[in-house]
């Protein structure tokens, strides 16, 4: 399929979206939020695919935000549609049952951050900078910031750079716990093709059941949240990988999985 405003690669195991608007840094207009709803379909469809990443092109930008040009004139009603498209393609980024790899390679402000923050783990470059300057342009972060990145770094982090609209280098993004690694710009994408490759190396199976109990047990009581980890830890028992991954182990040969 193709895309205008999106790139899309399959290498073995691992599928790659990058963001392809550099002229604008990237900026997610209508028409690319809608080819990234479509192509997270695409992945979700696809039982080859067992980790994603997703990055901007350029060296410069991840994603710089939102369109602003696009936002400048909305009515109540277009603001609150263009809200709810970016929520309802970024809840599918976290319900998609594949992990997906934020390689943030430049900007990643507002609706850029936000993106990252739909992804499950987030790599960035010593160059990477974070933030949620929307007050400043008479808005509030509109694709999920103000309830994701209190969940991610918490809500004293969150609540500081929401109502300053500070832009923060990669180096306090580690320190608040808002990305997981950075490394040098020219190695932000192996770095990012190596974590997908260990998480691929993994019983695929597992590892959906695995980010799904982490994302709903995030949301709800305890109690609820270790019934739902017994019921999918059970739910293992029923695959082949999980018979596959312990016999393995016991008769000290390499593992293959095959997703099923
Ligand atoms: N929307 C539309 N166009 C954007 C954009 C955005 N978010 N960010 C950058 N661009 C465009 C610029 O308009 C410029 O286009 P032209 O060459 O046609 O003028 C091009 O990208 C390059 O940008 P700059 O010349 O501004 O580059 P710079 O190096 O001087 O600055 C920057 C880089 C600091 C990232 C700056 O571009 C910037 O501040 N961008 C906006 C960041 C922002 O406010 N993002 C939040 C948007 S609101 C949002 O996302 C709401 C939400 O939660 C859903």
């Amino acid at each position: 399929m193709e895309f205008k405003n999106i790139i899309f690669e399959k290498n073995d195991k691992i599928a790659t979206i990058s963001i392809n608007r550099p002229k604008a840094l990237n900026a997610l207009n209508s028409e690319t939020l809608k080819e990234l709803d479509c192509v997270v379909d695409m992945i979700a469809e696809d039982e080859g695919v067992y980790a994603v990443i997703l990055t901007g092109v350029g060296e410069k930008a991840f994603v710089a935000g939102a369109d602003i040009t696009e936002m400048k004139d909305m009515s109540v009603a277009e603001g609150r549609k263009f809200g709810i498209l970016g929520n309802k393609v970024f809840r599918k980024i976290d319900l998609l049952e594949k992990p997906i790899i934020a390689a943030v390679n430049g900007f990643a402000l507002g609706g850029g951050c936000e993106l990252s923050m739909a992804c499950d783990i987030r790599i960035a470059s010593t160059s990477a900078k974070f933030g949620q300057p929307e007050v400043g342009l008479g808005i509030t972060p509109g694709f999920g910031g103000t309830q994701r990145l209190a969940r991610i770094a918490g809500m004293a982090v969150a609540k500081e750079l929401i109502f300053t609209g500070r832009i923060i280098k990669a180096e306090e993004a580690l320190r608040v716990g808002l990305v997981n690694k950075v490394v040098e710009p020219d190695k932000v994408m192996e770095e990012a093709v190596s974590f997908a490759n260990t998480i691929a190396a993994q019983a695929p199976i597992a590892v959906k059941y695995c980010k799904a109990a982490i994302n709903r047990g995030m949301q709800c009581d305890i109690e609820t949240a270790l019934m739902y980890e017994s019921e999918v830890f059970g739910e293992c028992f029923a695959t082949e990988d999980q018979k596959e991954g312990m016999t393995a182990f016991v008769e000290r040969r390499e593992k293959s999985f095959k997703n099923k």
